[in-house]
């Protein structure tokens, strides 16, 4: 079990480099599996979810060699993971499924866990390869799919990002053309895009809601380095934000963060883009109302942590939760540090402006244990912050660390 310590903090002052992105490099290093030569991915961030796929890439058959903080991944003759373990701690461990059909013929692969945020459901990755041509089993709580997939037109109900990672990947190697409609538009869906075109695939439209891919007999090996990761990046705007801070956060990608600074500078935080990244200054005092979407719409990863910014504001802030129906759980950890927070059904309200005062809370879920460590900055006194189950170490590189070097007092215990 991980504890952190977080005292009180000062103004966040200084520089501070953002991690490649998570949600970005768990479906690169799956696509590894699509093809026999190694795919080389650069800047791998040092996180448990990554350790976890790397776990499963084995599992499937694939040799993994790491070479300083750069993985290659090669998968001469990939099958499915048995392993029934580390695909139950991750959500992306599905992600597996369609480069393993595409490439055997055949893929089985049990349901797959990660935060307990919602149901999760992973009907729409196993209804696009049927409409494909796979034939589909569900033992239990096993999907087993075979066949030979030919290009198909897919229509999503919604725009899930893993399920267009998934058939995005699978219809690579699909005889004729895919046309996913309704696909996620997220930068990780175009930086998968661009990986899987350096591995030789013919993609167009990623990014946007129709995305055509034209399957090829084999992919080659290629060297991809992810993007920068702007939920990491949206998550340090928001503890500058909170301590009055003046912060660069060196890597932060502005394009993909539209929503965020605008909701930012609505709160009243000074933002300026500059070659090197996002400079933050001033602090959050106006109540906003957010709304989580698909992209380009605000990021449900970045509720929890705007949910902190909300509790520096003067007055009644609103944030909806569209995307996942179970993702307040730290609502009830914040009001443990003295904040003011009514939920009722996806629609949380926050009274800003009053004292937090420190305690020991704990972490439900990846984005909520990071706002609870952003709660510890603002909470008079020290915060204990129990992560039993290592959620932030799951998906942000060193964020203690991070904190410590633009003047915060949070160390691991
Ligand atoms: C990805 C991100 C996660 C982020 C989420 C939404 C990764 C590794 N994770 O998760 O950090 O919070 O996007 O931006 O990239 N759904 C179905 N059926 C399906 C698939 C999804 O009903 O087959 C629903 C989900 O329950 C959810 C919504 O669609 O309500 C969005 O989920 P999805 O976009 O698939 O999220 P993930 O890919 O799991």
């Amino acid at each position: 079990m991980a504890t952190y310590r977080i005292h009180h903090s000062p103004r966040l002052s200084g520089e501070v480099n953002v991690s490649t992105a998570k949600n970005a490099t768990l479906p690169i290093l799956a696509a590894g599996l699509l093809t026999e030569e190694p795919l080389i991915v650069k800047d791998v961030p040092r996180i448990t979810d990554v350790e976890v796929m790397l776990q499963i890439l084995e599992d499937c058959g694939a040799e993994v060699i790491r070479s300083g903080s750069d993985v290659s991944i090669r998968a001469v003759n990939p099958q499915s993971p048995g392993n029934e373990t580390p695909i139950r701690k991750l959500r992306a461990s599905v992600l597996v499924l369609g480069p393993i059909l595409a490439r055997s013929g055949s893929a089985c692969v049990s349901l797959p866990g990660g935060c307990a945020i919602g149901q999760r459901p992973i009907d729409l990755h196993v209804m696009g390869l049927q409409a494909m041509g796979a034939n589909v089993h569900a033992h239990g709580g096993q999907r087993q799919l075979s066949g030979k997939l030919t290009g198909a037109r897919v229509y999503l109900d919604l725009p899930s990002v893993g399920a267009t990672e998934n058939l995005m990947m699978a219809a690579t190697l699909a005889t004729g053309q895919t046309i996913l409609e309704n696909a996620a538009k997220e930068p990780e869906i175009v930086d998968l895009a661009e990986c899987l075109t350096a591995m030789g695939a013919s993609i167009t439209g990623a990014g946007t809601g129709t995305i055509t891919i034209t399957g090829a007999d084999s992919l080659h090996g290629a060297s991809f380095k992810p993007i920068p990761d702007r939920v990491e990046a949206g998550t340090l705007l928001c503890a500058a934000a909170i301590t009055q801070g003046s912060v660069l956060i060196r890597r932060a990608r502005p394009e993909h963060m539209r929503a965020v600074i605008f909701k930012l500078m609505e709160a009243g935080v000074g933002i300026r883009e500059t070659p090197a990244g996002i400079r933050v200054s001033g602090t959050a005092i106006s109540p906003f109302q957010a709304r989580t979407l698909a992209y380009p719409g605000f990021p449900t990863d970045m509720q929890a942590p705007m949910m902190v910014v909300g509790l520096k504001c003067h007055g009644q802030s609103m944030i909806s939760e569209t995307v996942f129906e179970n993702r307040f759980m730290h609502a009830s950890e914040l009001a443990r540090l003295g904040s003011v927070i009514r939920v009722e059904n996806h629609i949380a309200m926050i009274e800003g402006g009053y004292p937090l005062c420190g305690t020991t809370v704990r972490s439900t879920d990846l984005r909520a244990g990071a706002a609870l460590m952003l709660a510890g900055l603002i909470s008079e006194g020290e915060t204990i912050l129990q992560d039993p189950s290592g959620h932030i170490a799951r998906g942000y590189q060193d964020l203690p660390q991070k904190l410590r070097s633009i003047g915060a007092t949070v160390e691991e215990m």
